[in-house]
């Protein structure tokens, strides 16, 4: 069975381990080409965007691809909307490996926000000592509020203009799994007053909520996008089993 799967997730990663072991099996992991060292994988992999609906709806036809696997991030929703729509125009069976969304937990203090431009006016006109960890691409909604000290947390570099706008900044280059304890520091360390994050579900960047609520710290979170309609997943099994399924229908 001929596979693209659409990553740029850990979700994304575990799935191509699994498939890298299964001989009936043909799979290319395709990334966006965001990050500028991509962890390493065990399946061929293809890089850069498509082109569109049309551009991805061209390449499932040249690769004769049999399934479609959106595995994308939670915020990723230009990809997952060109995934549903190609998948329709070819005819290709799409299943989408979703990451549910966190949820509010007791303890939890969270100011829910739609956009990033939202989160920046909600840490308030008071300097705060922020935790920013929404990611490189949306620093620059930031820039409407530069009296705060911001503790960016990124994989690869931002834009120095983009950075230049945030004038009071230190940056730390990590890539998840965190854990609790080193989250938990890292609050104490920076003195943090308020987090800002996407809902992004999952476990590996979870313990940062879990440090907040503790820390009794309030959580700016932008909520995820809608999705559009294709069945959907919440691990390896039910991917495999989606597989099955096409296999025998
Ligand atoms: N957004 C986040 O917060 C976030 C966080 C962690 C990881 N990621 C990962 O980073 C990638 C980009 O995220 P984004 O939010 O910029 O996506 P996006 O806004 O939904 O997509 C923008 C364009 O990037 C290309 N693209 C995105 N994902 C692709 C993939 N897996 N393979 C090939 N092309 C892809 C497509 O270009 P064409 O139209 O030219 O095909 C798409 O139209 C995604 O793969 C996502 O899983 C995103």
């Amino acid at each position: 069975m001929r596979i693209l799967v659409l990553g740029g997730t850990t979700e994304a990663s575990r799935l191509a381990k699994a498939l890298a072991d299964r001989p009936d099996v043909e799979a290319t992991l395709s990334l966006a080409g965001r990050t500028e060292a991509p962890a390493a994988q065990p399946i061929p992999t293809r890089t850069g965007g498509f082109g569109g609906v049309e551009g991805l709806a061209t390449w499932l036809r040249e690769h004769r691809i049999e399934a479609l696997v959106d595995a994308t991030h939670p915020f990723a929703a230009q990809i997952s909307r060109n995934a549903a729509e190609a998948a329709q125009a070819t005819d290709t069976p799409i299943v989408a490996f979703v990451r549910p969304a966190w949820a509010r937990a007791t303890g939890d203090d969270w100011r829910e926000v739609a956009t990033l431009d939202e989160a920046a006016r909600a840490i308030g006109a008071t300097p705060r000592r922020v935790l920013l960890t929404t990611g490189r691409l949306g620093l620059s909604s930031f820039a409407v509020a530069p009296q705060h000290h911001y503790v960016i947390r990124t994989i690869d570099p931002p834009e120095a203009e983009v950075l230049a706008a945030l004038p009071d900044h230190v940056m730390l280059y990590e890539r998840g799994p965190f854990d609790l304890e080193s989250e938990r520091a890292l609050m104490a360390r920076e003195r943090i007053e308020v987090v800002v994050t996407k809902n992004s579900g999952g476990t590996a960047t979870y313990a940062k909520i879990v440090a907040a609520r503790e820390l009794g710290l309030p959580v700016v979170i932008q909520q995820p996008p809608t999705r559009p309609e294709v069945p959907e997943v919440a691990d390896v099994a039910g991917v495999l089993a989606f597989f099955e399924a096409q296999r025998k229908g």
